[in-house]
C-alpha cells in the first residue's frame, strides 16, 4: 500500500525550488533522498509535513489528499519529522519533551501518553537521561531526543532531515544503527542525508534530486552509479 505520495509539486520562493517533483513511499519502506545543497530536499519534506504550501501539486497520505491540512493535523494523522537542527524545549527535561510530543502528536485517549513517552526514550537509548534538562545534552543526545520526540507522536511515516549532520563518524554509526532498528521494527522512513554512506546502510530505495527535480529513483547502488547523479555530485562537490 502507498502511504505517502507527492504529486507534481512545484514551489517558488525567490527562484524555483521544487519543479514538478513527484515521489511515493510504500508502507514499511525505507527511502533515502540525496542531492546537493540547495536541491530542495528540506523544502520537499516541509511540503509533506505542511510547513510549506506548494504553489502547484498535491500531497497524499493513505489515499487522502492532505494538501490543505495544517501541520498539526498531519502530525496526528501519522506524519512526523526529525529536523536537521534539533529544537527541543531546552528548559524542560528530556521526559517532559517527549511527553509533550506524545500528548500533542495524537488525539483521543491520553492514558497511555506516559508509556508512549517512555517507550520512545527506550528506543532511542535516552531513558537514563529522562530527568536531564534538554539544554544540557550533547549533540548526539539532542539528535536522539529529536528522534524520540518524532517517535512519541506514534507516526506511520518518519521523515528524517540530515539528522547525522555535525556528528563524528562513530556517532553517525550509532545513529544509523538506531534508525535501522526503528525501520526493522516496521517503521516507514524517508531519510534525507548528505552522508550518503550512512544512508546506504538503511535505504532500500534512493531518490536523487537536483534543482528541485527528481533525477533518479530506484535501487541505491544503481542510483549512485547513475551518470546524471554522478555528474551532480562531481560538479558540485569536486570529488
Ligand atoms: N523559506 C524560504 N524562503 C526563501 N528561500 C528558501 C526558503 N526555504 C528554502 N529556500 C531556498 O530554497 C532552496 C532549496 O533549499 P532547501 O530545500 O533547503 O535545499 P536542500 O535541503 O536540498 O539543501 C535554497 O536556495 C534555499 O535558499
Ligand atoms: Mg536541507
Amino acid at each position: 500500500m502507498t502511504v505517502l505520495e507527492v504529486r507534481d509539486v512545484s514551489k517558488t520562493f525567490v527562484g524555483p525550488v521544487l519543479e514538478g517533483m513527484s515521489f511515493s513511499v510504500e508502507n514499511g519502506e525505507a527511502v533515502g533522498i540525496v542531492g546537493p545543497n540547495g536541491a530542495g530536499k528540506t523544502t520537499l519534506l516541509n511540503v509533506v509535513v505542511g510547513d510549506v504550501t506548494p504553489d502547484v501539486g498535491s500531497v497524499w497520505f493513505k489515499q487522502q489528499n492532505i494538501t490543505a491540512l495544517p501541520s498539526n493535523h498531519r502530525c496526528r494523522l501519522g506524519i512526523a519529522k526529525a529536523s536537521q537542527i534539533p529544537r527541543p524545549f531546552d528548559g524542560l527535561t528530556v521526559f517532559e519533551n517527549v511527553l509533550t510530543a506524545a500528548t500533542f502528536g495524537r488525539v483521543g485517549d491520553r492514558s497511555h501518553d506516559e508509556d508512549v513517552a517512555v517507550e520512545s526514550l527506550v528506543t532511542t537509548d535516552l531513558l537514563a537521561k529522562a530527568n536531564s534538562v534538554a539544554g544540557s545534552l550533547t549533540l548526539l543526545d539532542r539528535k536522539r531526543l529529536e528522534l524520540a520526540r518524532a517517535l512519541a507522536s506514534q507516526p506511520t511515516v518518519l521523515l528524517l532531515d540530515e539528522i547525522a549532520g555535525g556528528l563524528t563518524e562513530a556517532e553517525v554509526h550509532v545513529l544509523v544503527e538506531k534508525v535501522s532498528q526503528i525501520h526493522r521494527a516496521g517503521m516507514t522512513i524517508v531519510w534525507i542525508e548528505h552522508v550518503v554512506h550512512a544512508l546506504m546502510k538503511v535505504a532500500e530505495r534512493l531518490i536523487a534530486m537536483s534543482f528541485g527535480q527528481k533525477i533518479a529513483d530506484g535501487n541505491p547502488s544503481h542510483v549512485m552509479a547513475d551518470p546524471a547523479v554522478r555528474e551532480v555530485y562531481l560538479g558540485v562537490e569536486g570529488e
